[in-house]
Parts: structure tokens; sequence; C-alpha cells
């Protein structure tokens, strides 16, 4: 057991008992494979703009805020009394409200594809929804998704997240592979990965498979997949070729939103005909959205003959929808530009930090979303990322952890409007005497 691990099971044993009933109850002590820690995950009780408290006591600045949702960091007093309001005014009725009406007429003048939305309860609807209408709306039964890209835990979306590249073909050429046995093999045969950041390769394959293909789904940036940008061209690539040939483009930016106000499409100036998005829209509440041109869109109205359906109890639920506006309207420009600034602030310092010791480590970084990974080479598509160090990675994790800083197990991190600049210059510190003991034992 490295002197890491120690340290952690040390400082937690409080998580470590709830971990040992829990583990009774729930696979994993935990009910997300994401949040699952190796040897165990901590429990925590509270949190409060960028803080979190264990159910130890201890204190750590978290740095990935529910895996990017909570942009406001917690308990923000806008959210927390637009819930409470409307927590008194009931939260779930058999009919649309008020709220719902307004968030959706925010996202629409925000997002530049998106004329029309419809709300759900996870990123992992969204995408079902958006490949289902784009299916229903050509008339063709295949779609095309990144290798490495993460799309929820749907069948259709499971399929080449996180493939061995053993088993997964040639970069260039990416086989589709289900990440599980539990992945239909319907759903595996009906999908086509795309290699990103490859713009000659995604737009020959998209080509030649071109007659079958309703959609190409992508993040704009991938984002759980190891915070990875577009390179120039790539994105634009995508759109020229599927315009051609009539195949939808959906943009997954059910985190990309986070980084401007129009989301990664207009940062980087494409428009796709479909968006998913999630986490930020609904104020840290489960509240998801799909939404686009308006043509492709009215394949939802009700009554039309070949209309589709979108059921869902909790569809535009008005506590979701009231933490939603009172979250999106604190979201202004200069916010967007404001968060931009903390994440070039703490990428250079983890990069001056990590290269200060010679540590070979790259910190991508996309606006506020930023991911450290152990590799001598730029990360820049999944085979770049999959070469990363996995153990040192979690060294440095449960390092950072004992320090009192908390990133998604494998290094991610979504900065909160509320991050000052000297939490980062602590965590920057932190990370600093971190990487002068890693880079003696590496
Ligand atoms: C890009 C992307 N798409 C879809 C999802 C699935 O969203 P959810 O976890 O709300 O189902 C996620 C979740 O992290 C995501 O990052």
């Amino acid at each position: 057991m490295t002197e890491a691990e120690l340290e952690y099971r040390r400082r937690s044993p409080r998580s470590r008992e709830l971990a040992e009933r829990a583990r009774e109850l729930m696979p994993g002590g935990t009910t997300r494979t994401t949040t699952y820690v190796d040897p165990y995950p901590i429990y925590i009780e509270r949190g409060h703009g960028a803080r979190v408290w264990d159910v130890d006591g201890v204190e750590r600045l978290d740095l990935i805020c529910n895996y990017s949702s909570m942009i406001l960091g917690h308990a923000h007093p806008a959210i927390v009394a637009a819930i409470r309001e409307q927590a008194a005014r009931g939260t779930g009725f058999a009919a649309t409200n008020p709220l719902e009406v307004e968030l959706a007429g925010m996202l629409c003048d925000r997002v530049p594809s998106v004329e029309r939305i419809r709300f759900c309860s996870s990123g992992t609807e969204a995408t079902m929804f958006a490949l289902r209408l784009a299916r229903a709306f050509t008339g063709r039964p295949k779609t095309a998704r990144c290798e490495g890209g993460y799309h929820g835990t749907h069948d259709f979306a499971e399929v080449s997240t996180h493939p061995d590249p053993e088993l997964a073909g040639p970069a260039s050429e990416p086989r589709p592979v289900a990440d599980s046995s539990g992945t239909p093999a319907a759903a595996v045969a009906a999908t086509v990965v795309l290699p990103f950041n490859d713009p000659a390769a995604a737009a020959a394959i998209v080509m030649r498979h071109a007659a079958e293909l309703a959609a190409v789904i992508v993040e704009p940036i991938i984002g759980a997949g190891g915070v990875i940008p577009p390179e120039p061209g790539f994105l634009e690539r995508l759109r020229e070729v599927t315009s051609q040939h009539g195949i939808l483009l959906i943009f997954d930016e059910i985190i990309s939103l986070r980084v401007a106000y129009g989301g990664a499409q207009a940062r980087y100036g494409v428009t796709p005909e479909l968006t998913t998005m999630g986490k930020i829209i609904g104020g840290g509440l489960p509240v998801a959205a799909f939404g686009g041109r308006a043509d492709v869109m009215e394949l939802l109205l009700p009554g039309r003959q070949d209309s589709l359906p979108q059921g869902g109890t909790y569809n535009g639920n008005p506590l979701g929808m009231a933490a939603g506006l009172a979250g999106m309207r604190e979201l202004t420009e200069p916010v967007y530009a404001e968060l931009e600034g903390k994440g070039e602030r703490l990428r250079s310092g983890l990069q001056q930090a990590f290269d200060s010791h010679d540590l070979a480590a790259q910190v991508n970084c996309a606006g506020s979303l930023l991911n450290i990974h152990f590799s001598s080479r730029p990360v820049r598509d999944y085979r770049s990322l999959a070469a990363a160090d996995k153990e040192l990675s979690r060294e440095f994790f449960l390092a950072m952890m004992n320090e009192g800083v908390m990133f998604a197990p494998r290094l991610m991190a979504a900065l909160p409007t509320c991050l000052t600049d000297a939490d980062i210059d602590q965590v920057v510190e932190s990370a600093d005497q971190v990487a002068a003991r890693l880079a003696q034992t590496a």
C-alpha cells in the first residue's frame, strides 16, 4: 500500500465504516461508477460554495462540483431560495408550468442551434431522444459517434466509450466495441465509430456509411473522457460532411455548455441540427434537455400521425425548472469570461508544477474544464488518453484528497464560479508538493 493510500485511510475512518455497510447494500458501496474510489469512496455530508465536508469532518476544495453541474458551487443562495419557494408551492404536477416556458425561452435565446426544446431528467435521456429523433427524421438506422466520447448510459451510448485499444482496430478506423457484455449486439451493429480530432479519417468513414447514417453525435469538447478540445477544422469538417449527406449533426453539450454563454457551438462557431444539454441548466437538480432545428423537433408534436412520443414523469418538473432558472440567471457573459480566467490560472499553475519536477504530465483545458494526464505526449484523442499512466493518476488523486483538494478520480476538474484566486493558488501549491513526492518515486 502506498503512503498516499495509507494517509487516505487514516483520514477517513467514518467513511470506511460507511463503505463497509454500504457495500452490503450497493455494489461498491455507491450508486455511481464515477464516484467509486479504490480503496473506498469518501461520503460527503455537506457543501458550501467551493468546499465540501465529509463524514469525518475533513474539508476539501471541490474541483469537480458534481461532474460540472454545480457551476455556482454548493448551496448558492439564489438557488436555495428558488428551491425553497417552489417546494412550498408544489414540486410536481401532471401539467406544464410557467417556469418551464421561461427556462425554455432562455436556452433557445442563448444556444445558437436551439429553436425548439424539450426537457428530460438526465443527460442519458437527452442523447437517447436526440438519436431516436434523428433516426425518425431521416429514416436511417445507424448513428456515428467518436471513440472515447461519453453520451450517457443507454444502450446506444454504451459503445466505444472506453474500449480496450487492442480490440478497437486502427486509430484512424476504429471498430465499435461494446462497453460491457450488457450492451446489445444490435446497438453495436448500429454504431459507426469515428476518431476524434482526425477530420480526414472521420469524414471518410462518414462518407462510406452515409446512406445508412441518421446522425453524427459528438461532444464538441470531449468532457468526461479527458477534457479534449477540438483541433481547428475538426468540428467544421464534421459539419461539412454531414450537411453534404443529409446526416444530422448532434452536439452533446451536456458538459461543454459551460464553456461559453452560447455553449461550445458559439465558442467554435459551428452550429449543429440538434443539441443535448444537462448539468448546469438545472441549478444542480436532475434536469436535462434536447433541442434544435424547428422542423426536426416538430416530429415531437403530439397529434401528428408520425409523432415521436416523449414520456417522463419528472420532465420539466417545477423544482428543477426553478433551480435551473435561478442558476442560469447568474451566468452572464462576464461570469463566463471570469471562469475562463480561473481555468487558465489553474492550468498554467499545474503545468508549471509538473514541469518543475520533470513529471511527464499534460494539463488539458477548455474554459473552466481541466483534466490532468500523466503522459509525455499531448492527449488529443482516445488512443493518446488510453496510453496515459493510470497508476500515477490514482496516486495523485489520493494524495490531493489528503491535501484537501478533490478532483474527479480520473483527475477531471470543472471549476465553480466561487473558486477564488487564493483557492487556485492553494491547489497549485498542494499539487507542487505532491508532484515533488511523485517525481521521487516515479
Ligand atoms: C457529454 C455527456 N453526455 C451525456 C451524459 C449523461 O448525462 P447523465 O449523467 O445526466 O445521464 C454526460 C454525463 O456526464 C456527459 O458528460
